[in-house]
């Protein structure tokens, strides 16, 4: 990774224009993750959608608990924007508007997700300041390409922004690019020393690894889910299959295993 001093003699010492030039090539990777391509190719599913909520929630149920506990720290307090940003409650109407009234019990996530989680809350207890690189990562990139794939979402799924992608609508935040501006300023007014700054730019590295990953992981639970519903689906005659039984027996135990194997967990 390039050193902060690097990114100043480049990017200038904002941390925002060293933010943005440290996570370029992540951001790259990130849009080029296949769950995002599906986004850009305007073809989201139904149970991508789903899953993507589920990790979605979790991840900013843990970004929230931590911004709110440590609210008046002086490297929070600048950037902490609970009544513009806030994305749990809306979270928490698109899971019950898509998974029903019993979401709670349904909210299952891959192990990248739980990795993100623990990563949040350990950067929260110890080096709270941290927090904004992820508060970052995360934020201004729904205020960004976010405002895209909310549009997608509604198309490809026959969706409204009040049910089922409040998560996409900000309605706090009047112009998204100048609420950015403002965002940016209060990033380049929290006093850091150089090694913060450093810890700063590789953390919010970390923190694109860390979507990728979720990415990722998602996609291969969808995997995991599609081969089994083709299974059960294909209507191969019992003659042409005659130990069908023991067949999907097999596959439903080896799908659990690769489920266990993958960390997934429901609440
Ligand atoms: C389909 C996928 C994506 C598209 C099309 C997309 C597109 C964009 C665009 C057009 C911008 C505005 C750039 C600017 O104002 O200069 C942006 C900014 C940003 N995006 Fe993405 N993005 C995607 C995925 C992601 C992901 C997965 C993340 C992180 C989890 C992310 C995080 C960010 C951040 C933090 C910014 C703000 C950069 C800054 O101004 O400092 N994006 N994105």
């Amino acid at each position: 990774m390039k050193s902060a001093r690097t990114y100043d003699t480049v990017v200038g010492s904002d941390l925002s224009e060293q933010i943005k030039a440290a996570t370029k090539d992540s951001h790259t990777r990130a849009e080029n993750t296949q769950l995002m391509l599906s986004y850009q190719r305007g073809q989201i599913s139904m149970s991508q959608y789903k899953v993507l909520l589920c990790s979605l929630y979790e991840i900013y149920r843990a970004l929230e608990d931590e911004l709110d506990r440590n609210s008046s720290h002086p490297g929070v307090a600048p950037i902490f924007f609970p009544q513009e940003l806030a994305r749990v409650e809306p979270l928490e109407r698109d899971l019950e508007h898509i998974l029903g009234a019993d979401w709670r019990k349904k909210v299952i996530v891959p192990a990248a997700t739980h990795r993100y989680v623990q990563r949040i809350h350990e950067v929260g207890k110890e080096k709270p300041v941290l927090l904004v690189a992820h508060a970052y990562t995360r934020y201004l990139g729904d205020l960004s390409g976010g405002q895209v794939l909310g549009k997608i979402t509604q198309k490809s799924l026959g969706l409204s922004s009040d049910k089922g992608t409040a998560f996409f609508s900000f309605p706090g935040v009047t112009s998204p690019n100048r609420f950015k501006q403002l965002y940016r300023s209060r990033m380049n007014s929290i006093e850091l020393t150089e090694e913060e700054r450093a810890e700063m730019l590789e953390e919010a590295t970390a923190a694109f690894e860390l979507n990728i990953q979720v990415f990722d992981d998602l996609q291969k639970m969808l995997s995991v889910t599609t081969a089994t519903e083709d299974e059960s689906n294909n209507n191969v005659p019992a003659a042409a299959f005659p130990s069908s039984r023991i067949m999907q027996l097999t596959v439903g135990v080896c799908v659990t295993l690769a489920t266990i194997g993958m960390g997934i967990y429901a609440q």
